[in-house]
């Protein structure tokens, strides 16, 4: 069989591991042949591709990003602007898949990724996809490669900002990412010791936030540190959360606020161990599929196992913070402010 890997989206650490174990897995043990697609669905429209043998797939493990590129093309996409180049984006791929000889393409990606590889199931292709994104919100796994990474480094940052927060006796907000979901934001506050945490699930009362830091200041801490996620509503247009929340923050206190936004760098760099086991356990269990000849399906994990979920089940919907996850209930009875 010959199949086609491509990773479309924003990157996350743990791309990488999640090639290389489709890729070895599918020479060494099947004896099957591998191509990559470069930049996401660009590469099937370009037909922009990278032979991938055991020499391309070796020393990538550990690699942030991904080796083939990616790209937010969304072929299903229809645009004011029509695309003269290709005009029937879908039809383009399909064609691409017969000329390429493919049996099977791997798409590996987000929940916009896993929407397009479910559309291109729709039109007679093999397709299995395989969910990553720092963000956490793929419905149908308990977790996606690129989260716990991304966690560990928005920890850290809120680790660091303790300091220097108690030692100028300010207020620090940070914002993370996590698009409209609040994983990130969640688990890294926490970690993190965070006094606010904030999250577009909940929403939240600022004179909620601004009692808790100023109950903080009467009990002879003058300092606070609230990480809150980029997908926060606050109603304030053309203004990042944390701008609008130092600043509300700032006048109703009184007291000194800082804003950092993480950014990029949550997103870069090398995987974490446990991102670079969960990559390589499913790209692994994805070849599985593809010799037993079950398309039309995303790798999955469920508690400690991987499984599979038809790609029907899980196109359009996100997986958002639940009110009652342990740790929002946990932290409550701690202290810690959330904000409602
Ligand atoms: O989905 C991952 C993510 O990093 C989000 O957390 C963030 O909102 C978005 O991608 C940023 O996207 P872009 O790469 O298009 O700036």
């Amino acid at each position: 069989m010959n199949i086609g890997i491509l990773s479309s989206g924003g990157d996350c650490p743990g791309i990488n591991a999640a090639i290389r174990g489709v890729g070895k897995t599918a020479l060494t043990y099947f004896g099957m042949t591998v191509v990559g697609i470069r930049c996401g669905f660009t590469g099937l429209l370009n037909k922009d591709i990278l032979p991938l043998n055991t020499e391309t797939l070796s020393g990538i493990l550990n690699l942030g990003g991904t080796i083939l590129g990616t790209s937010r093309e969304k072929p299903f996409k229809k645009f004011f602007q029509p695309d003269p180049d290709h005009e029937e984006k879908p039809q383009v791929i399909v064609d691409t898949y017969h000329e390429l000889g493919l049996d099977c393409l791997v798409c590996i990606g987000g929940s916009g990724t896993q929407k397009t590889a479910y559309q291109l199931s729709q039109l007679g292709l093999n397709i299995i996809g395989i969910p990553k994104t720092i963000d956490n919100d793929i419905w149908g796994t308990d977790i996606t490669f690129g989260f716990n990474t991304a966690v560990s480094i928005a920890t850290e940052a809120i680790d660091r900002l303790h300091s220097t927060a108690s030692s100028h006796n300010r207020v620090m907000v940070i914002e993370l990412m996590g698009h409209h979901a609040g994983w990130i934001t969640l688990y890294a506050g926490m970690a993190g010791g965070a006094d606010v945490i904030l999250i577009p699930e909940l929403g939240f009362d600022i004179k909620k936030v601004t009692r808790t830091i100023l109950e903080r200041a009467r009990q002879n801490k003058p300092y606070s540190i609230v990480a809150i996620a980029e997908g926060l509503e606050t109603g304030e247009k053309n203004c990042r959360p944390a701008t609008y929340i130092s600043r509300m923050i700032e006048e109703s206190t009184g007291m000194e606020t800082r804003e950092t936004v993480l950014g990029y760098v949550q997103r870069g760099g090398s995987p974490s161990a446990f991102d670079r086991n969960l990559g390589t356990r499913l790209g692994g269990h994805t070849t599985e599929l593809i010799a037993k000849g079950q398309f039309g399906r995303m790798v999955a994990v469920k508690g400690d196992n991987i499984i599979s979920v038809p790609l029907n089940k899980i196109s359009g919907k996100l997986k958002l913070v639940s009110h009652d996850h342990d740790l929002i209930v946990l932290g409550k009875r701690m202290g810690i402010s959330f904000g409602v």
